[in-house]
């Protein structure tokens, strides 16, 4: 008779990349039994794509119900990020050189997030909206007669790009290589991406390329002070002194990041949403302007772009009545917690309409709670009012996937739509 399973290491196997590789329906089936019957499972180091030979691989828990993702999110004290926030292992140098705030604790953590949060503010973000409305429907516009292509290129990634890096200062000629190499950051696991190469070699080019780009940037901003964030970077002080080339350089690679790729898939996971069901694409259309703000929030819970972030435990805590202890790691699974039957009614029907909707997309709340979270909200409202108001017959095919087991990307997907204009 085979040895019954011990109930914290159940057979699912999260930090493989070939179960990253699934459509997400399949992998939420592995995650909807661990939810019911494992809700704190302990598994073995996620793989190691990086071929970190001498670096300690570290094993760890996994968090999949919304409310225990929300507590530890919301209690830095037990459980921290300063001792790293990937799931998977990297580098030292290549962590320290492209996380800057995301990876830290209080009281550092709060200085530096200070210096760019009034840029992120609700209010802040208002003042800029005309903006991105208008870069919205000139890249609807721009698609509208093609009758389609691929949604990625045509429209998802656009929006992002230009409202990113206006705001941080990036020149135009700059900017397609600067977002290249900031995807590169995040879909280096995908065979497609790597191809020959090895991926650490990847990552470091890319994160070069960024790192270089931004110190040239400050240099010149020092010299030529704009109205940009790049501009109060190199104008800021914490504690009596000024940022180094080096922690101007890493928040810059943070906000590329954070500010592109996230807000560009939700935009194509939405629409494939939209495609498959056409009553909630006519509910919403039926009222655009006032159904946009709910709507948006589903986008962000059904798409989850960003699956995983970990934090360290700092000391001794019960869950689940296992005793966790310092030094372990948590990974929280926020697809997981956006799928959870405990917090959400029918957690697989997509309703534009939900309410309440208490997703996990921009984290469980707490003090790394998504900066950019409104800039984003704005951002989906802006494009999705002008697609479906210019091009209401817009259909999605199945997207290409990229495999990640950090952000839930979409590569291609091709749409179709009567031309006009
Ligand atoms: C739909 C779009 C977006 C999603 C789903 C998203 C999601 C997230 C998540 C899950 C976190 C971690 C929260 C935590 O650890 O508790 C985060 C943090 C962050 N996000 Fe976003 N994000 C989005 C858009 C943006 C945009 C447009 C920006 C603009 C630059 C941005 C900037 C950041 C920053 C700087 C952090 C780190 C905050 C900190 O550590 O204090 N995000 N985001």
């Amino acid at each position: 008779m085979a040895a019954p399973e011990a109930p914290h290491s159940p057979r699912v196997d999260l930090g493989s990349l070939e179960f990253w590789g699934r459509p997400a329906e399949e992998r939420d089936a592995s995650f909807a039994e661990l939810r019911r019957d494992s809700p704190l499972s302990r598994h073995e180091p996620p793989e190691d794509i990086l071929g970190l030979a001498d670096q300690e691989l570290h094993r760890y828990w996994a968090i999949v119900r919304h409310e225990d993702i929300r507590r530890i999110s919301r209690d830095p004290q037990t459980f921290c990020s300063g001792e790293g926030t990937q799931f998977g292992d990297a580098p030292p140098e290549i962590l320290e050189a492209s996380q800057s705030f995301l990876a830290m604790d209080a009281p550092r953590h709060t200085k530096l997030r200070g210096l760019v949060s009034a840029a992120f503010t609700p209010r802040q973000v208002a003042r800029i909206e005309e903006g991105i409305r208008l870069n919205a429907k000139r890249i609807v516009e721009e698609a509208a007669p093609t009758g389609g292509g691929d949604f990625v290129e045509m429209v998802a990634r656009r929006l992002p790009l230009v409202t990113i890096s206006d705001m941080i200062g990036v020149p135009e000629p700059d900017r397609e290589r600067i977002v290249a190499a900031a995807d590169m950051l995040v879909s280096v696991a995908d065979p497609e991406v790597f191809g020959e190469r090895q991926p650490l070699e990847l990552l470091g080019e890319a994160l070069w390329t960024l790192t270089q780009f931004a110190t040239e940037l400050a240099a010149h901003r020092e010299q030529r002070p704009g109205e940009d964030l790049m501009t109060a970077l190199v104008q800021a002080e914490v504690d009596g002194e000024r940022l180094t080339h080096a922690e101007i350089a890493a928040f810059f690679v943070l906000l590329s990041v954070a500010g592109n790729d996230t807000t560009r898939h939700t935009t194509s996971h939405a629409m494939r949403a939209l495609t498959v069901n056409p009553h909630q694409r006519a509910i919403l259309i039926d009222d655009l302007e006032a159904r946009l703000p709910a709507a948006v929030e589903e986008f962000v819970r059904w798409a989850s772009p960003v699956l995983t972030f970990r934090r360290t435990v700092t000391r001794e805590v019960e869950l689940h009545g296992e005793q966790l202890v310092p030094g372990e790691r948590v990974v929280l699974f926020y697809h997981s917690g956006n799928r959870d039957e405990r917090a959400f009614e029918e957690p697989w029907r997509f309703d534009v309409t939900r309410e309440p909707n208490r997703h996990l997309g921009f984290g469980g709340g707490g003090p790394h709670y998504c900066l950019g979270a409104s800039l984003a909200r704005t951002q989906l409202r802006s494009i999705f009012y002008e697609l479906l108001r210019v091009i209401p017959d817009i259909e999605a095919e199945p997207p290409e996937m990229l495999r990640s087991a950090f952000i839930h990307g979409v590569k291609r997907m091709q749409v179709s739509f009567t031309a006009r204009g």
